[in-house]
């Protein structure tokens, strides 16, 4: 790979905390990019597209490289959407999110009063969903990758970096610093995630993790069946018995990953290409940008009052619908056309006061939503033969659940609590639940996850995404406006502080910088609630014109990483 792109790179990380203002060129590239939350990924990445591998057999090793380099979200016991739009004009989208083991049942969290058991959808061995990434990442490769690299060429710099190692950065080194209250209390956590002699990590240290790359080794071998059969299974089942889960052998031989329709929507000369139920993002992004046009949001400028007024009162609406509606498709009847039609959109936009702020209790929808998490890592990737591949995985949570499997090396997802464990509870986003998202056997829990491709009259133009559990649909959709109608370039989308509402509860949060003191002071004399955050999501994505692929790690997560060839 080209040095010049790394020092590109190193100059972006440099400058993390700078934010917008200091926002540096996005790294440009001839034929590919690969960005992602890891370095080591993204090289990774980048060497299979130099060996003649398509975005597809990239996405594919890249995912398993993140379960190692980036553990607090790459996963093999989580899961994950991928969005494709390939040179032949084709596109597919894939979900492998988790499911609900067989056993798992609505009141699942609930206690003999019908209250919420704090932490069980979350810290315990019962939050996990079956996990979907290796059947995912897998199915994609058979079925979408170039043919020229085999099941093992993808997934060995994966066994070589959990075998050989990895120095870790001051930003990881201090994520698992931070979490090893949790670890001690699992033996498999212990084991792959503690220091061996107790000490604190520190930046530079080398990170093995010897279970994993025996893990990565039997998929490789194996395929699919080498983590849902076989030794994996087994040690899947048995930390299950060590804590009260309930995840089976049945449950993880029958877990098959879905193609989708994708959802798409236009803005102007943009189509939107995007993930369909039971990821919400794609249709309330396209549901959003029907809502702008009708408002004319080109015409007012970034970030000013009249521009944040617009696209709160288009985010609280389609929560709100996000409440009512969503959920997994195999389970609920999610009404994907009326909610994306240009006539629902002139509908709700009419009653839109551009004035003053519409209080979200007037705001008519379910009495409940469903539940996100925050750590979850979004990759972007564009090949010399022009396929295109958006992909955000997740196990929910800094760590998922904590639990790592002992003798397999991996983390479990704490998904579960994306369901809604109860109608009206809020989760630790302040989302609501209801009867769409509720748990079932075998049902897939709703996410926000939304990876995206855009294209520009009908040519690539962007590849993007983002974790940040609720905040990942906004984040997505002013990254889109930022490109398509302020005209930054891809660095600058992605850099530019973002403002985030969801219906519920009734608060703009805004980042650092995001709104000048007149534009807050405007925006509450319309009766908006500004609550000041700081930064979230991690939106690293590609941006395609005629001079080049423009690559832009978000320096929100200390590890992004741009690189191209
Ligand atoms: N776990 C976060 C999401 O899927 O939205």
């Amino acid at each position: 790979m080209d040095a010049k792109y790394f020092v590109m790179a190193l100059v972006l990380i440099s400058l993390a905390g700078n934010a917008w203002a200091a926002s540096p060129a996005p790294v440009l590239a001839e034929k590919g990019m690969v960005v992602s939350d890891s370095r080591e990924a993204t090289e990774v990445g980048v060497a299979i597209l130099e060996r003649g591998g398509n975005a597809v057999d990239a996405a594919v090793a890249v995912g398993f490289a993140l379960a190692v380099t980036h553990p607090s979200a790459g996963n093999l016991g989580g899961g994950g959407f991928m969005v494709a739009h390939m040179a032949d004009g084709s596109t597919f989208t894939l979900d492998y999110r988790e499911t609900a083991p067989s056993a798992a049942h609505r009141d699942l969290y609930l206690d003999e009063h019908g209250e919420v058991i704090p932490g069980l959808s979350r810290n315990t061995h019962l939050a996990s969903g079956v996990p979907g990434s290796v059947d995912g990442l897998l199915r994609a490769l058979r079925d979408h990758g170039s043919g020229k690299l085999s099941q093992r060429d993808v997934i060995e710099p994966a066994i070589k970096l959990a075998r050989r190692g990895f120095p870790l950065s001051r930003f990881l080194a201090s994520a698992l610093n931070g979490y090893c209250s949790t670890f001690e209390a699992h033996p498999g956590s212990r084991e792959s995630f503690i220091k061996s002699n107790g000490d604190p990590w520190r930046a530079g240290d080398r990170f093995t993790q010897s279970s994993l790359g025996k893990t990565l080794q039997r998929i490789a071998k194996n395929g699919p069946d080498g983590f849902y059969r076989g030794p994996v299974a087994d040690a899947i089942v048995s930390e299950m018995q060590r804590g009260n889960g309930i995840i089976t052998h049945a449950d993880l031989a029958a877990y098959a990953s879905k193609y989708r329709e994708p959802v798409r929507g236009t803005f102007g000369e943009h189509e939107i290409i995007s993930m369909p139920p039971p990821s919400s993002g794609g249709v309330h992004v396209v549901q959003m940008l029907n809502m702008l046009a009708k408002l004319s949001i080109a015409d007012y400028g970034w970030n000013g009052s009249d521009y944040v007024h617009r696209l709160t009162e288009v985010q609280r609406r389609a929560y709100a619908d996000r409440a009512e509606h969503l959920g997994d498709p195999d389970f609920w009847d999610v009404p994907v056309t009326m909610l994306t039609s240009a006539e629902y959109a002139t509908e709700l936009a009419d009653a839109i006061d551009l004035t003053s702020a519409t209080p979200s209790v007037e705001i008519d929808a379910g009495s409940a939503a469903p539940r996100e998490g925050n750590d979850t890592t979004h990759y972007s990737i564009v090949d010399q033969f022009g396929n295109l591949v958006s992909v955000t995985t997740t196990i929910n949570l800094g760590f998922g659940s904590g639990i790592a499997v002992q003798g397999a090396g991996f983390l479990l997802n704490n998904e579960m609590d994306d369901f809604s464990a109860k109608p009206g509870v809020p989760n630790a986003f302040g989302l609501l639940g209801n009867e769409a998202n509720a748990i079932e056997p075998g049902k897939r829990m709703l996410s926000s996850m939304t990876p995206t491709i855009v294209l520009k009259n009908g040519d690539p133009y962007l590849v993007v995404g983002s974790p940040g559990g609720s905040t990942i649909i906004t984040t997505v959709l002013q990254i889109i406006l930022n490109t398509a109608i302020h005209k930054m370039d891809v660095q600058e989308a992605v850099s530019a502080p973002r403002v985030h509402s969801q219906w519920m509860p009734d608060v703009i949060a805004v980042e650092p910088r995001a709104l000048q003191p007149d534009v807050v002071q405007r925006l509450e004399r319309m009766g908006h609630v500004l609550e000041p955050r700081g930064k979230w999501g991690s939106a690293n994505s590609i941006l395609i014109n005629s001079r080049g692929v423009w690559g832009a790690a978000d320096s929100r997560q200390g590890n992004s990483f741009a690189a191209g060839y």
